[in-house]
């Protein structure tokens, strides 16, 4: 039976908060725990590099995204794990894809316009080539499957364009992506406005966040008085029972749900119970880093065999784009 091609990558900018956990993490995880799949997952370094980025840090944060990875659960048995710029055909690939996309298009897409508003100040070309080297990630391997939050689905449907486009136009044999999606596919921001992110401070709970600072975050959470005739559908009391809902079950949610319309709420309560129902999930993740991070040479030799197996793969695809396109297919003169 022929596996089903699964990819899926995050940006190196840090470490992961808990929308990148249970948005995309866990069902990466999902995934590479059925037969059927064969996954890739990596670290997109080079769209940490769509904008300002430092070079002193910028491979240190990959490993750092790695390590959550492996403590998380990613088994590099069961797949293959590496850094984006460590297999350079995929930028390759996101060239010859870039032919087919037009400029407007993806300076009009949601996520191109909110990256220019977080960085006004420049707007490179990597930039606007985000989703196209996107598309490069997932069609190289030919994944079917990606597992990610709902805010990537635009991608999604630019890699799909795009892969109809190559066929169409040059006879490639490019799948259709599908995201896949989790129960976490959307984890609002902890001010109660928007989603979780690293790029906005008081937003996020870190994987690597002890007790006491996970407590000290849901602190910030913004309440009201704990009672009223209509539960509140966004801002922060919508977070917090939505986050009990996934920390603490439906069942405890719908408890305190009962005794917002009714009683009241005691928040203080409510968000030590949180706070210890979030840690005790991260605790065994976070043993398994600190062992990680002590052992370097397995993480680079998890990287090294990871691209290695991934270029093999990679280079098919690119051999066969290239003779579609009237190039060379080995890409040397012989
Ligand atoms: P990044 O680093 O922005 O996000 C990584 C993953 O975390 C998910 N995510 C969330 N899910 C739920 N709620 C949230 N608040 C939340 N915040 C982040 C994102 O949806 C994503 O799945 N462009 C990708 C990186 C990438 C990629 C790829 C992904 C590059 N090439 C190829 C899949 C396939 C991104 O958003 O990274």
């Amino acid at each position: 039976m022929n596996k089903t091609r699964v990819l899926a990558g995050m940006r190196s900018s840090g470490r992961l908060h808990l929308g990148n956990y249970l948005g995309a993490a866990k069902g990466m995880i999902a995934l590479q725990n059925k037969n059927n799949n064969e996954c890739f997952y990596m670290v997109a370094d080079l769209h940490t590099m769509t904008t300002p980025f430092d070079k002193k840090t910028i491979r240190a944060q990959s490993i750092d995204v790695i390590l959550d990875y492996l403590a998380a659960g990613l088994d590099p048995n069961k797949s293959t794990i590496f850094i984006q710029s460590e297999v350079p055909e995929h930028i390759e690939l996101s060239f010859y894809f870039s032919t087919v996309v037009s400029l407007a298009k993806m300076t009009h897409l949601p996520t191109f316009k909110e990256k220019v508003r977080e960085n006004p100040d420049f707007v490179s070309i990597a930039l606007v080539n985000y989703p196209v080297l996107m598309a490069a990630d997932i069609l190289i391997y030919k994944a079917e499957l990606v597992p990610v939050g709902i805010d990537q689905e635009p991608h999604l449907e630019v890699a799909r364009d795009i892969a109809k486009k190559m066929n169409g136009t040059f006879g490639t044999n490019f799948p259709e992506p599908k995201r896949f999606t989790t129960k976490g596919e959307y984890i609002p921001s902890l001010t109660g406005e928007g989603k979780m992110s690293k790029s906005i401070e008081g937003s996020y709970i870190l994987l690597t966040d002890n007790y006491e600072q996970i407590k000290s975050r849901l602190a910030k959470v913004p309440t009201d008085s704990g009672r009223g005739n209509k539960i509140p559908e966004s801002g922060g009391v919508a977070v917090l029972f939505k986050a009990v809902e996934i920390f603490e079950g439906k069942e405890k949610a719908e408890e305190y749900k009962k005794a917002y319309l009714g009683k009241g709420i005691q928040y203080k309560n409510l968000k030590e119970n949180l706070a210890k129902a979030i840690y005790s999930e991260l605790k065994p993740i976070q043993e398994k880093r600190k062992k990680l991070e002590k052992n370097t040479d397995y993480v680079e030799q998890i990287l090294v065999s990871g691209a290695q197996k991934a270029r093999t793969e990679a280079q098919k695809t690119i051999s066969e784009v290239r003779s579609k396109l009237g190039l060379n297919p080995s890409g040397v003169l012989s």
